[in-house]
């Protein structure tokens, strides 16, 4: 079968080294795919906002299944575009991927269904929320900007000063449209830890839990990021509290989505806090997370495009994979300025280039072929991936990687994973 992937980053690289790993996938195509990505994938250049050009490509090249990797695609209603013409695809509709496009709709979801969450109220003008904050009187408080911000949207603020600056900026365009409407939430203290389950809106199959390193520096210092490094599975997230996190979140959730007739079909990334009061709710995203895909893929034994097909078709079998007797972790490592301003074009030296079938992978994030060698083309750049029997050994084997890797204008974090250890 031919499977086309959505998608340029080291999430999309660890999906598609997977997918090239299934007797069932015959051909493999990427929009955009990368340099890396090239070494399994036919790469074609189209603007995916153009659902008509993606259309006609999936006719053209006779595609079975299009699998969609980043949150805006989803959010912009590519899958209804491709399901309208009969092509299958791998990910939510519009209206379910507002589970990640809209906080306001998931609280409002979280309140008519019950699912614990941090409380909330939700504003789309500058006055009201002044005056909500000018009465409030515990601090810190969260102010997140309603839609897709680039995972900047979320601002945590100390007291009411930096509040009142902050929902200013939101209203004054700070975050484009994403902040026409501002969620001002309760914060929550726990560890975090991120759930995926894969559905076709009946069943429902369950990875390994996974956490993610958002700030940018050791020591959990610095700006949030898109993820510093994640690892899998998570020691804090028991069987139990997954339980709990399943029938209390996830499955009113998806039960939600059906009687809005609109089954999340799939994969829900869930993000939780876990709290004195058990798990809640921090947000949902409608794909894979990334890093946190890159060790979920190295963990999975199943076929991942019989999964696939089997949720674009309805035949989902109900699973808990998340029994695995491996760890993985994946260290990111990124250009200099990260998050903020960075140059690119780096010279990279010492990388590994065949990943095939190796327990020490390098996924690329972010680079490109430059005169033969591997260049830096990116905030995040290079996702170095260990698997192993235990959580220590795959930890150790990935930073031995790292260490080989010959790439001065590039930083990572040395504590990834540290809490499992
Ligand atoms: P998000 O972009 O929604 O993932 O939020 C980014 C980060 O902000 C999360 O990973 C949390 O660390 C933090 N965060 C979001 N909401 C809350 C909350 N209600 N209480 C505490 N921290 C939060
Ligand atoms: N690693 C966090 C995310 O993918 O949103």
């Amino acid at each position: 079968m031919h499977f086309l992937v959505i998608g340029s980053g080291g999430r999309e690289h660890a999906i598609i080294w997977k997918l090239a790993n299934s007797p069932k996938v015959s051909k493999l195509s990427a929009i955009p795919g990368s340099d890396a990505i090239a070494q399994y994938a036919t790469c074609h250049s189209l603007d995916v906002t153009n659902h008509e050009l993606v259309v006609e490509f999936c006719k053209d090249n006779a595609v079975d299944l299009v699998v969609i990797g980043p949150e805006a695609p989803l959010v912009d209603g590519l899958v209804d575009s491709l399901q309208a013409t009969g092509i299958a695809c791998f990910g939510p509709d519009k209206y379910a991927a507002q589970l990640e496009g809209s906080k306001a709709f998931t609280k409002k979801i979280c309140s008519d269904y019950n699912i614990p969450t941090a409380a909330y109220n939700v504003f789309d003008n500058l006055k009201d929320a002044a005056s909500f904050i000018e009465g409030n009187q515990d601090y810190p408080i969260v102010l997140k900007a309603d839609g897709l911000a680039a995972g900047k949207g979320v601002i945590i603020a100390e007291d009411k000063t930096h509040a009142i600056e902050t929902i200013e900026y939101i209203f004054d365009g700070g975050f484009g449209s994403a902040g026409s409407k501002v969620v001002i939430e309760e914060f929550l203290e726990g560890e975090e830890a991120s759930l995926f389950v894969i559905t076709d809106g009946d069943a429902m199959v369950t990875l390994p839990a996974a956490q993610d390193h958002k700030r940018a520096f050791t020591g959990d210092k610095g700006p949030n990021t898109g993820g510093m490094g994640a690892y899998a599975p998570a020691p804090c997230m028991t069987s139990d509290l997954i339980d709990v996190a399943l029938k209390k979140i996830v499955e009113p959730t998806l039960q939600a989505l059906k009687d809005a007739n609109h089954p999340y079909k799939g994969v829900l990334y869930t993000g939780l806090m876990l709290t004195k009061q058990g798990p809640k709710l921090i947000e949902y995203n409608a794909r894979f997370g990334d890093p946190e895909c890159q060790v979920l893929m190295m963990l999975l034994q199943e076929d991942l495009a019989e999964i696939f097909l089997d949720v674009a078709n309805g035949t989902l079998k109900t699973q808990n994979l998340t029994q695995c007797d491996k760890s993985a972790i994946c260290i990111v490592m990124a250009t200099n300025g990260y998050p903020a301003s960075y140059e690119k074009g780096s010279i990279i030296k010492n990388l590994p280039d065949d990943i095939s079938s190796s327990d020490d992978i390098v996924f690329h994030a972010g680079t490109k072929k430059q005169d033969d060698m591997w260049a830096a083309n990116g905030g995040r750049v290079l996702n170095v991936c260990a698997q192993a029997e235990n959580f220590k050994l795959a930890h150790d084997s990935a930073y031995a990687s790292v260490e080989k890797i010959d790439w001065p204008e590039g930083f990572f974090r040395t504590d990834i994973g540290k809490s499992a250890l």
